[in-house]
């Protein structure tokens, strides 16, 4: 070997590129803060990843049999993960988390397998190294399993609508105890391979069987926390096998997904608890006929009539909502946007932190229609700017501005945070039908006197008010 080599391969070096791998995710992660950092934050934190990869492959304990199964893994990855994540739809994003999330998890569970069978199923001598392992695998077999249910939800593989368990909370605890028992039988010493499937499989079926009763809309929020778990087993992982990088990443995973599904949850007025018992978010009813328990009249407008107010608007705030996303409306807004400049209007959007399906919704497709960051504006930026703002326009939202939520206490949305679209001057909403959104309420909104509804395909009406506006 000659002195280079053992150099790389020294433990002080291996553990110093480790240090530089977590200063470069913690930077990462804290430029994703911001929609004009977040690119290049993701970028760093890859290349930290990529360093503590190699520094990981330095390991001077690794033979050329090793190498060789490692570059295989790679090989298997890169096939089918770069073409996955290049051609993922934008609205596809949340079930491609589930997936990667859920990889991450089965291959702790896959490692904590390895580290049984490597230690001649001897976990009971070493306690330190085999409690964290069995925690891996239980974690682990858990967020694989149930990001595969939450994968097929989204991808409409399976119905979206939550599937109730009979007596599901008692057979959960019993997969759990199941699993926990299975766990201190081997490390009171049982070398039973058999007893280690058995801790795989009940926190197989607990991650299918917590996952179903949740409406495919709750996703999002399951996700984060799965990923919370997978960070989790991660680092417990990274303390058997005495591995810093695994321990740290694990860590930061573990933390961020637990910080994102506690603000998820806040920003949807929901306990994590009631998110994760289930039963609530799947397909939305509709709310049919005008009047409805509001008793109010609905109000519908034309394209043209539109163009004609925004015309004589000052500032007019776009509030978009997961309609935009379903109808791909973004690039149409922004044209919209364009053509209402040009005519000396300020144009805003009001962000809702949930609105859409998953976090970030809007940021992300109102970026990939190019639309300046200095104009999207955070709900607490904007709140304070409805009452001098001549036109808001409601584009395939719905919960994320219903007045309920500040004024009505008996109404489930009651306390969520809202857009203050209804202290606007004039409201354009625009929807197809009066169907709820997904909490599966009505919204007084559309009932308002200032309140305008028109009707049709987001995308097909934008255009419409921009070719109006055109002809101005
Ligand atoms: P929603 O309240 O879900 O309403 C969306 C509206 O879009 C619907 O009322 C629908 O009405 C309309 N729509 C659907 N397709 C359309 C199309 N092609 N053209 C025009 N309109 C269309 O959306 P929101 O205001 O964005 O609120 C988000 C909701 O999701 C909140 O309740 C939030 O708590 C929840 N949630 C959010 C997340 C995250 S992390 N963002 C995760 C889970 C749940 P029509 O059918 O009449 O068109």
């Amino acid at each position: 070997m000659t002195s280079a080599t053992a150099f790389f391969q020294e433990a002080d070096f291996i553990t110093a590129a480790y240090i530089v791998a977590f200063g470069m995710f913690i930077t990462g992660l804290a430029k994703l803060t911001s929609p004009t950092t977040a690119v290049q934050g993701n970028k760093i934190a890859a290349v930290g990843m990529l360093i503590a990869v190699v520094a990981t492959l330095l390991n001077p304990g690794l033979d050329g049999g090793d190498f060789l199964l490692i570059a295989v893994g790679l090989i298997i990855g890169t096939v089918i993960g770069v073409p996955a994540a290049r051609n993922v739809k934008m609205t596809a994003m949340p079930q491609m988390v589930a997936l990667f999330n859920g990889v991450g998890g089965g291959a702790v569970a896959l490692i904590a397998w390895a580290e049984f069978r490597g230690a001649g199923g001897d976990l009971s001598s070493e306690l330190e190294v085999g409690i964290p392992l069995i925690f891996a695998a239980i974690v682990g077999s858990i967020s694989f399993w149930g990001s595969n249910i939450a994968f097929a939800k989204l991808q409409g593989l399976i119905s979206g609508s939550p599937v109730k368990i009979p007596a599901g909370l008692f057979v959960n605890i019993g997969l759990l105890a199941t699993a926990i028992g299975a766990g201190i039988a081997i490390l009171l010493g049982s070398e039973s391979e058999g007893v280690f499937v058995l801790i795989l499989v009940a926190s197989a079926l607990l991650g299918n069987l917590s996952v179903l009763p949740i409406g495919g809309a709750d996703m999002p929020v399951v996700i984060s926390t799965l990923n919370a778990f997978t960070g989790l087993s991660a680092a417990a992982a990274g303390i058997a096998l005495n591995n810093y990088a695994l321990i740290v990443a694990g860590m930061i995973v573990g933390a961020s997904g637990t910080i994102l599904t506690d603000q998820m949850a806040k920003a949807m007025n929901r306990s994590i608890g009631s998110v994760l018992l289930g039963g609530f978010g799947g397909e939305a009813p509709a709310v049919e006929g005008a009047g409805g328990e509001t008793g109010g009249t609905v109000r519908s407008t034309s394209a043209s009539d539109v163009a004609i107010l925004l015309a004589y608007a000052r500032q007019v705030v776009v509030v978009p909502g997961y309609g935009m996303a379903v109808a791909q409306a973004q690039h149409a807004v922004r044209e919209m946007a364009k053509a209402l400049e040009k005519k000396g209007i300020e144009v805003k959007y009001a962000i809702h932190p949930v609105a859409g399906r998953m976090p970030g919704h809007m940021n992300v497709l109102l970026a990939e229609a190019d639309v300046p960051y200095e104009q999207l504006r955070e709900m607490d930026d904007i709140n304070p700017e409805f009452g001098r703002t001549d036109v808001s326009l409601v584009i395939g939202a719905n919960d994320v501005t219903n007045p309920d939520a500040r004024l009505k206490p008996d109404s489930p949305i009651y306390g969520m945070p809202i857009l203050n679209v209804d202290e606007s001057k004039q409201i354009i909403v625009l929807k197809r039908s009066m169907a709820s959104g997904f909490a599966g309420i009505e919204n007084p909104l559309f009932f308002d006197d200032k309140t305008q509804m028109l009707f049709g395909d987001a995308k097909a009406s934008v255009a419409e008010i921009t070719s109006e506006l055109g002809q101005l």
